[in-house]
């Protein structure tokens, strides 16, 4: 029914028409950084230029323009409106590297699901995210808005996501369209510097890029949104081969897709067109849908002209399109998303904050912790010093929330748990990236008069996100000096981070004595960070990123594969093996490292056979023992590793985890289940499969502190 009703329509277009449904505006006419002129959204809607409308976020500018649209326009052809609900509309959530860590899925859909009802209440149809991008350089701003450095667990938040903004279906006006981004390999531009080259090999796109958004597509994903960097060399926004060939025929997508801001356009920049109409056809041919904010797809009527293009190519494009117009009910229904009544029912409503702040405490990972935490009772005087102790910069990059002066501080959520106004003595000591006259030196005051101290440092916002690559990725130097000065007072000191990025924390590793990283956790910042330092929620989370020990082991992730030169046990100190001479190879803190204020012991695996064929299933199991004096949660892990094959493999990979709470002394069996899909890569024959030989299973609770066996495929 809606492909006939779409052919009906179609058939009616001019080629302007068709080109109007695939060019997006801003709302306005500010630019996201760049100076790209726009003209005013509502004269191109009139003149059915324009298909989707970026960065309404106000249901009365939704409703202005959808009206110009449906009354105006010459199809009167209802518009997407589009935007950036990357973690949170209204109700703030931590950002995407921070949920990662909580390894919880139901709680992700939650959070996206939410987000989507509160913005699909103000009239936004279509979301630009999940960010899907695997991460292994911390130098890099976008970090942030990733799962992290795993393809396994990044596939899974990645599915996570997809459901919690889609729901069951997207005709519910409480869903929003997902976008996946960006396709593909982002995340691997040279030295982490936003927007640069990507030179990987085909095994590293399908084995580590790829997954999260296959993965995507099969939860649903009604749009893809392509990355801004070359792939082989030509530009992905106009790559024919990562579009057309891998996205859509290979792994089936046929949603919309959407250019990032400007990426068409940008292929002239690259050097890989000679002016925007090449670009333009380029990007047509790659089967780009919707160009985002610039006007080079206004060329493809002079290029059908003149025969570079045929028309059917735009119609194509045009179907997808109105396919999902009429999926999300707009075309009957042009105004069912914008709902002012409930946007003031759901926005920040109460539930939603608890939702944000349960996922907050299980975002939080305890890096180390001496006895410092949690903290012992209220009677003890807290000195509260750095920039973040009173800060409502929690949220994050990539919100825009209308609440943001009712995020919760970290003073707010120390004297919401009853700490008396005169025991905590608040100093900023300097601020983010800039001293303060006597900063310091109030601060250490307050740091002796106190039983212990709480120094809340880290990046702002602005400092992680797009265009926010950094080189140092230690804390700002104004910072560490006001750490220095605070330590030499020699209270005990607990380090409370809010940040956007892995950062290089050796120096802090060595002289305070906890170390609890939060991240940017969003509306309920405050509360969640208070919870964990009283020991009302035993810290859970667990790192997705592993944290360098130094800026030059970048990018170090926990999956690297083995050299013809490793560093063993045996060949320490040795010289012609493959390690830095003057320091060691090894992540400060690794992928899947996380504490807990108790402790557990995870026992020798027992495998239910050591040898199995491609339809048999080998179950890894452990008995996982709470150690310690208090209940809590451990997040078993496991991981696998192809000792050889055709190619070199990773020496490690993750392919499992399962989630237990033990109560002081209990202990429980975890069982992995293990069979061939598990162990299958991308080959160099050019094919998914997985290689008879031998593996080794290591289960343990982060990927640096495993117990391990072995096994073998027979095939
Ligand atoms: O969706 C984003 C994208 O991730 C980066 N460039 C701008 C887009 C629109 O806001």
């Amino acid at each position: 029914e809606i492909r006939e009703a779409v052919e009906i329509l179609l058939n009616k277009m001019s080629i302007t028409d068709k080109i109007g449904q695939m060019s997006q505006c801003m709302s306005t006419n500010l630019s996201l950084g760049s100076d790209i002129e726009s003209e005013t959204p509502e004269k191109l809607i009139m003149e059915g230029r324009v298909g989707s409308i970026l960065s309404a976020v106000n249901s009365n500018r939704v409703f202005e323009l959808q009206k110009i649209a449906v009354e105006r326009s010459p199809h009167g052809i209802p518009l997407l409106f589009n935007f950036d609900v990357i973690h949170g509309f209204q109700t703030i959530f931590p950002v995407p590297l921070a949920w990662s860590c909580s390894w919880d899925m139901a709680a992700i859909r939650e959070a996206n699901a939410i987000a989507s009802k509160e913005a699909s209440a103000t009239g936004i149809t279509y979301n630009h995210g999940p960010m899907v991008d695997i991460t292994r350089d911390p130098r890099w701003g976008r970090v942030v808005e990733g799962a992290g450095e795993d393809p396994y667990l990044g596939s899974l938040i990645a599915k996570a996501q997809v459901e919690g903004f889609q729901g069951e279906s997207l005709f519910d006006p409480e869903t929003i369209i997902a976008c996946l981004k960006h396709f593909v390999a982002y995340g691997a531009a040279e030295a982490g510097r936003d927007y640069n080259t990507v030179d990987i090999s085909e095994g590293t796109l399908r084995n580590v890029f790829l997954p999260p958004f296959q993965a995507g597509i099969e939860a649903g994903a009604g749009s893809v949104m392509n990355s801004f960097n070359t792939y082989q060399g030509v530009p992905v926004a106009g790559n024919r081969y990562i579009l057309n060939e891998l996205l859509r025929k290979e792994l089936g997508f046929d949603g919309i897709l959407i250019s990032d801001y400007g990426a068409i356009d940008e292929i002239v920049a690259h050097g890989n067109a000679k002016d925007s109409k090449e670009a333009a056809q380029k990007a047509l041919e790659a089967t780009m849908d919707i160009e985002m904010v610039t006007r080079s797809y206004d060329h493809l009527h002079e290029l059908i002209e003149r025969g570079f293009v045929v028309e059917e190519q735009l119609n194509e494009a045009v179907r997808r399109i109105l396919t999902f117009k009429y999926k999300i009910g707009i075309m009957d229904d042009p105004f069912r998303y914008v709902r002012p009544e409930k946007e003031k029912e759901y926005h920040f409503h109460p539930m939603h904050l608890e939702a944000s702040r349960k996922l907050a405490q299980k975002s939080i990972v305890l890096l180390k912790n001496n006895g410092a935490l949690p903290l012992a009772d209220k009677k003890q005087k807290l000195a509260v010093i750095g920039p973040f102790g009173d800060s409502k910069d929690m949220l994050g990059p990539w919100q825009w929330s209308r609440y943001s002066k009712e995020t919760v501080t970290l003073r707010e959520g120390l004297e919401a748990k009853g700490f008396p106004k005169t025991h905590l003595l608040m100093e900023a000591g300097c601020k983010v990236e800039e001293a303060v006259d006597g900063g310091i030196e109030r601060a250490v005051a307050a740091a002796e008069q106190a039983d212990i101290v709480i120094l809340a440092l880290g990046e702002s916002s602005e400092m992680s996100g797009e265009a926010a690559s950094r080189m140092d990725i230690t804390l700002p130097q104004v910072q560490q000096e006001l750490a220095e000065a605070i330590v030499r007072v020699g209270k005990p000191t607990v380090l409370v981070l809010t940040n956007g990025r892995p950062l290089v924390l050796d120096w802090f590793e060595r002289h305070v004595d906890a170390i609890v990283e939060t991240w940017f956790l969003g509306s309920q910042a405050g509360h969640a960070i208070a919870d964990v330092l009283l020991g009302h929620y035993n810290p859970t989370g667990k790192l997705t990123m592993s944290f360098p020990a130094h800026i030059g082991q970048v990018p170090v992730y926990y999956s690297h594969y083995k050299t013809g030169r490793p560093v063993t046990e045996n060949n320490k100190g040795e010289k012609f093996f493959s390690r830095y001479i003057d320091g060691s190879n090894d992540p400060l803190y690794p992928f899947g490292y996380g504490l807990s204020y108790t402790s557990f012991e995870i026992s020798d695996i027992r495998l239910s056979q050591t040898q199995m064929t491609d339809s048999e299933t080998i179950v890894a199991s452990v008995t996982v023992s709470n150690t310690g004096q208090v209940p809590g949660e451990e997040t078993v892990q496991m991981y696998i590793q192809d000792l050889y094959g055709s190619v070199v493999r990773p020496v490690k990979e993750l392919k499992g985890f399962n989630k237990v709470q033990l109560a002081a002394s209990e202990a429980k069996e975890i069982c992995f289940s293990i069979t061939a899909a598990d162990l299958v890569y991308w080959n160099p024959e050019l094919k998914y499969g997985a290689e008879p030989g031998d593996f080794k299973v290591y289960i343990g609770s982060s990927s640096r502190d495993v117990k391990e066996t072995s096994f073998e495929l027979v095939l």
